[in-house]
């Protein structure tokens, strides 16, 4: 039976992550997957989640199972970590599954679709993380997408995105990036979000939002605006969020889906299929990853130091913004880069072809994900001349 597969190809990020690692080049540097690197280019554990763990380690008493939502005390600081003090919690109309990662809570958000309105097709942006398409495909979701990226201003397609999203059918889903979006680094504007929100409501699609980098934008608060803003105006919308990176807990595989519905009693039926699609893929998540976010958010002491780590992770990205579009405009190239500054997060298109973004790995050992998304943390004080160097050549 096995010899009848056929082969698939690799994932495009997690692929250029195993080329890197057998590089044996001194200077090789990765701009491909999304974790965050200091300025030595190491990925860290943040000293508050060092504290936690070792709180942890003492004061944990079982290993027992902890149930199909997680630990809950981890899904209710999720909660007003996400939505603050919004209505919907005031309501009781949220509901929290801990999942394995962001990426387990958008495979969660799928199968709960499947089972909510089996004929929803999910509408991602055009250009949007790779693994969405994969992900709700395999839920057996269709998959179609809404205008989103202008490549060519290096802005948004807000009038496209706004006339496609006029014609998607009532129950259909729309994915929207909280913030940070991945791989484009460009945002929806308070006014965009509202205007999304409005249309959401008149056309009647369920809003899916996907927020991975809660805090690597502008601010927490700030970044979880948007959808605060969504959460207001419509009844339902579903909330994928991961701690992979602002808790820099990539390895611990821990993020949430979070449930809005329109009331407490219809909440407590999404509920329990969301339970039931957790019990079906994997029984109940791991608790490691919750402990410790619960630890921190638990602790005024530990939260004031992760707010400090995680400003001094954004900070360093916004400034590496800036020196990189410095560092490409004083060797004279022709293209602006100027964009690169306007966008957040960890990503932006590099916006050079296939061949360039090739001649950077095999020449430079540069490695930047084929649409030419670069990880902008990747970039450090010493590899920046080697960076702007190479790219200056490549593009000229
Ligand atoms: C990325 O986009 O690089 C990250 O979200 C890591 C991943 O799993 O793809």
């Amino acid at each position: 039976m096995f010899a009848n597969l056929k082969p698939l190809p690799t994932d495009p990020i997690l692929g250029l992550m195993a080329k890197y690692r057998q590089d044996t080049n001194p200077n090789k540097i990765d701009l491909g997957v999304g974790v965050y690197k200091t300025e030595q280019g190491d990925t860290p554990i943040l000293s508050c989640v060092k504290k936690a763990e070792a709180f942890r380690l003492e004061n944990e008493t079982s290993k027992s199972y902890i149930g199909l939502a997680g630990d809950l005390g981890f899904c209710a600081k999720m909660e007003s970590l996400l939505l603050g003090e919004h209505k919907a919690l005031l309501e009781n109309r949220v509901r929290t599954a801990q999942a394995p990662g962001g990426t387990g809570a958008l495979r969660v958000a799928a199968e709960f679709i499947a089972k909510a309105n089996p004929n929803a097709s999910v509408w991602v942006t055009t250009p949007t993380w790779a693994n969405h398409i994969g992900l709700f495909s395999a839920a057996g979701l269709t998959v179609k997408e809404y205008p989103y990226y202008d490549y060519e201003n290096k802005g948004l397609l807000f009038d496209e995105m706004m006339a496609t999203l006029k014609t998607v059918p009532k129950g259909d889903i729309v994915l929207l990036h909280a913030c940070c979006h991945n791989p484009s680094g460009m945002d929806l504007n308070a006014e965009q979000w509202q205007q999304v929100a409005d249309l959401a409501k008149e056309v009647g699609f369920t809003p899916l939002i996907d927020i991975a980098y809660q805090g690597f934008g502008t601010s927490l608060e700030q970044d979880a605006a948007g959808l605060r803003l969504l959460a207001e105006t419509v009844d339902e919308m579903i909330i994928c969020s991961s701690c992979s990176k602002n808790f820099g807990l990539y390895r611990e595989r821990i993020g949430a889906c979070s449930i809005i519905s329109e009331s407490s009693a219809v909440a407590d039926v999404a509920n329990s299929v969301l339970l039931s699609v957790v019990r079906s893929i994997y029984s109940m998540p791991p608790a490691h990853g919750a402990a410790i976010v619960d630890t921190i958010l638990g602790s005024e002491e530990l939260t004031a130091e992760w707010h400090q780590e995680l400003a001094e992770m954004r900070n360093r990205i916004n400034g590496l913004r800036s020196t990189i579009v410095e560092a490409l405009h004083s060797r004279g190239v022709a293209q602006d880069f100027s964009f690169i500054e306007k966008q957040h997060g960890m990503f932006s298109f590099l916006s050079i072809t296939p061949e360039q973004i090739e001649r950077l790995q095999k020449e430079y050992s540069i490695y930047i994900v084929g649409s030419s998304r670069v990880n902008v943390a990747g970039v450090s004080q010493a590899n920046l001349d080697y960076f702007a160097d190479a790219v200056a050549t490549v593009i000229k």
